[in-house]
């Protein structure tokens, strides 16, 4: 099969940094890939790069074996590349219920007829209250955003990437900041999303468990490149990514020494 997304000695420089630096990687359809390495490794960059937020120095994003490389990042959201943010990007003065009506809205309309319109509004309004059911926020459907504890944006942000039903999904730290009860809301969302089958996950996680438990494949990115890439206990167990974490994550290193 085919990769759903790929990259292509993707490479982008502020200034002298090469901050991703000819990454080439491939995404394909069911599975879900983690991507980890320490602070400053590049990992959201390398998904600004893919989604479109940043443009590439050179090299090529493409999605479904189209080059992808001259679309903005509205027009990657249109082809289906979704991004929940590691900064909240939300409407702070809508309630939580209508900024994920709004999501399904969009995504409604680019998949709708003119006059399908008219009568989805209640198909908008069903499916934003089914996403804000699935991240435990049904009880504050409306509240403004702004109002919303840390913890609760994120969730939010979760429902809009779901209510926009990308193809891929892009976590980046997802759970960071979230209170411990929190995590296990978002954590079961992913898995869902997994069990699904269908769809392309992409998630930056520093928690070794997390990713050992979610992921069928972990990337690692060092200094803006790509060092190791494989199944989780063999890149676990590599030594590229003991010297990655050291000082970062002591433990995952340890439990690798058995
Ligand atoms: N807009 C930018 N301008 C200049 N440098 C940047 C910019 N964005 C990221 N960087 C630099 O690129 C490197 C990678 O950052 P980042 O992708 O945020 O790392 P990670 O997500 O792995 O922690 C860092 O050195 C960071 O300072
Ligand atoms: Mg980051």
């Amino acid at each position: 099969m085919p990769p759903v997304l790929e990259t292509r000695d993707l490479t982008i420089r502020f200034g002298g940094h090469v901050a991703v630096d000819g990454v080439s990687c491939a995404f394909h359809a069911g599975t879900l890939t983690a991507i980890v390495g320490p602070n400053g490794a590049g990992k959201t960059t390398y998904f600004n790069l893919m989604s479109g937020q940043l443009a590439a120095t050179s090299g090529q994003t493409l999605l479904d074996g189209d080059d992808i490389s001259a679309l903005g990042a509205a027009g990657r959201a249109q082809r289906g590349i979704g991004r929940a943010f590691q900064i909240t990007n939300l409407f702070p003065n809508l309630t939580v219920g209508e900024n994920v009506r709004l999501a399904a809205q969009a995504r409604g309309r680019a998949k709708a007829s003119l006059l399908s319109l008219w009568s989805s509004h209640r198909d908008w309004i069903a499916k934003a209250d089914h996403y804000l059911e699935e991240v435990n926020l049904s009880g504050v459907r409306d509240t403004l955003a702004a109002a919303l504890p840390h913890g609760d944006k994120r969730k939010l942000e979760v429902a809009i990437m779901m209510a926009l039903e990308p193809q891929v999904f892009m976590f980046d730290e997802p759970t960071a900041g979230m209170s411990v009860d929190e995590v296990p809301v978002i954590l079961d969302l992913i898995r869902k999303l997994k069990a699904d089958g269908t769809k392309t996950i992409l998630l930056v996680e520093h928690k070794m468990d997390v990713v050992r438990s979610l992921a069928d494949r972990i990337v690692v990115l060092h200094n803006g490149r790509l060092v190791a890439d494989g199944e989780p206990a063999e890149v676990i167990a590599s030594p590229v990514v003991q010297e990655a974490y050291l000082g970062q994550a002591p433990k995952a290193v340890e439990a690798t020494h058995g």
